[in-house]
């Protein structure tokens, strides 16, 4: 299992523009955290930066006590589903799920068969694993980069906005499905999601990032319940309640019918 901490990490890209400033954060063992907080803000490539696929500027991580190179492969440690999932596209949904595994070697083809009839199933994806991804729609391609995640039986998944992509039932099903596998393996988790619903679900810690920075931390719960900066705060009453309603624009006599708000 891979205990991963980073200390004060930063990326400046070389236009000048800092995505993330001086992060500090720790994923130990069978943790499950959630990383929220407004588009740009750094969520990305803060976890690119974990996964080993973007350069650090500044700070350590470290992988179990050890400082890592920035862009050392662990893909055997870490898996990620990208918010643009890239699937192979002349690879059917069979093949696309297997083939990391596959030239990752070390699994006998009859486990590497089972894995992804496992993921499959899970992930209602078995009428289609002859398919290939432009035959699908959207969120079942979703669903094919989250069964190939899940195949890879990883140390840490990080789930880019994948979650909350998916239908709602399919949604409970894999949310469950990463709670019982913690359960089972220990695996960590991060996801990022801009969505409270599913944040609301997982226990365990939550990061705000604004602007690059962490704005606020702690249970999730705590974090959601009681916001202390503006920006989480807003997050939280954006949320519409039982009986929200669309307020339509331009309504006579509340002065917003020339669109000025
Ligand atoms: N290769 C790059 N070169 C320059 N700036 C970049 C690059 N990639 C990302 N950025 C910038 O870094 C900032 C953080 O981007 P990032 O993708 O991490 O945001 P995010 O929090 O994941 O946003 P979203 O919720 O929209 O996915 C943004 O301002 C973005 O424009
Ligand atoms: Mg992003």
């Amino acid at each position: 299992m891979a205990a991963i901490v980073l200390d004060g990490i930063t990326k400046q890209f070389p236009d000048g523009t800092t995505a993330v400033r001086e992060l500090d954060l720790s994923i130990a063992d069978g943790e499950l955290m959630v990383l929220v907080g407004p588009s740009g803000c750094g969520k990305t490539t803060a976890l690119r930066m974990v996964a080993g696929l973007e350069e650090v500027t500044g700070g350590t991580i470290l992988i179990d006590g050890q400082p890592v190179n920035d862009t050392e492969p662990r893909d055997r440690d870490i898996a990620m589903v990208f918010q643009s999932y890239a699937l192979y596209p002349h690879l059917s949904v069979y093949d696309n799920m297997a083939f990391s595994l596959k030239y990752r070697g070390g699994v006998s083809k009859a486990e590497l068969r089972q894995r992804v009839a496992d993921a499959a199933r899970i992930l209602e994806l078995e009428p289609y694993l002859a398919r290939k991804p432009r035959q699908l729609s959207g969120g079942q391609r979703q669903r094919v980069a989250i069964a190939r995640a899940l195949a890879a039986q990883p140390d840490i998944l990080i789930l880019d906005e994948s979650v909350a992509a998916l239908d709602v039932s399919i949604q409970a099903q894999v949310l469950n499905l990463l709670a019982d596998i913690r359960d089972q393996t220990h695996v960590s988790y991060i996801l990022i999601s801009h969505d409270l619903a599913v944040v609301r679900q997982l226990t365990d810690e939550a990061i705000v990032l604004h602007r690059g920075k962490v704005v606020e931390r702690g249970p999730t719960a705590q974090v959601l319940d009681d916001p202390q900066h503006p920006y989480t705060q807003r997050l939280r009453a954006s949320v519409p309640r039982p009986g929200w309603k669309p307020r339509r624009r331009g309504q006579p006599g509340t002065g917003e019918e020339n669109g000025v708000p």
